[in-house]
């Protein structure tokens, strides 16, 4: 953290602000938390913030999952699947049975491996080029397997999957995002 950002009052500015009850409130202040540990927030800065709200550590995980903005150190990536009916008919349920077998985890938790929280979402209005996913709230089309081992490891993906969103036809449930 840096030498002129004080840790306790920010606690005490967003307290007064209704931090932890008021979300928004809560929302800045772990913003700032995790802009001055460098772009993550670390389990450590994570348990103090708890703390000093007096609130518990997996409130506050549940919050940070909400908002792609946020990040742990222990799950520095966000991957999101769409659930969707038209990518489920492209085989989606199986890329979503891969990366849970994969990566250790469940929709709405953080990997075990690969350091990434996974949320399977509704339609992202990309039912064209579907299975499609978000990779830290990227789309990326066409998705299988080898795509999600690629944004795992880091690498580039071998061909461009990324598009502009194809509108679909029907209606469809709400796009993921923040302050829904
Ligand atoms: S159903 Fe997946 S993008 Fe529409």
């Amino acid at each position: 953290m840096t030498m002129d950002w004080n840790f306790d009052e920010a606690v005490a500015h967003y307290r007064s602000q209704g931090a932890p009850h008021d979300q928004q409130a809560l929302v800045e202040l772990l913003r700032e938390v995790q802009r001055e540990s460098g772009g993550v927030i670390p389990a450590g800065a994570l348990a103090q913030t708890a703390a000093a709200l007096g609130c518990r550590e997996s409130f506050l995980a549940a919050v940070i999952r909400r908002y792609p903005s946020l990040r742990t150190q222990q799950a520095p990536h966000r991957l999101e699947l769409c659930g969707g009916q038209r990518c489920g008919a492209r085989h989606a349920a199986q890329l979503a049975s891969f990366i849970e077998r994969t990566y250790a985890v469940k929709s709405g938790g953080v990997s075990a491996r690969g350091g990434f929280s996974y949320r399977v979402t509704g339609c992202m209005k990309n039912c064209g080029a579907g299975p499609s996913l978000r990779w830290d709230g990227e789309l990326v089309s066409r998705a299988d397997e080898r795509t999600v081992r690629q944004l795992v490891e880091g690498k580039q993906l071998s061909q461009p999957k990324t598009e502009r969103p194809v509108q679909c036809g029907g209606a469809h449930q709400s796009e993921s995002g923040e302050n829904s």
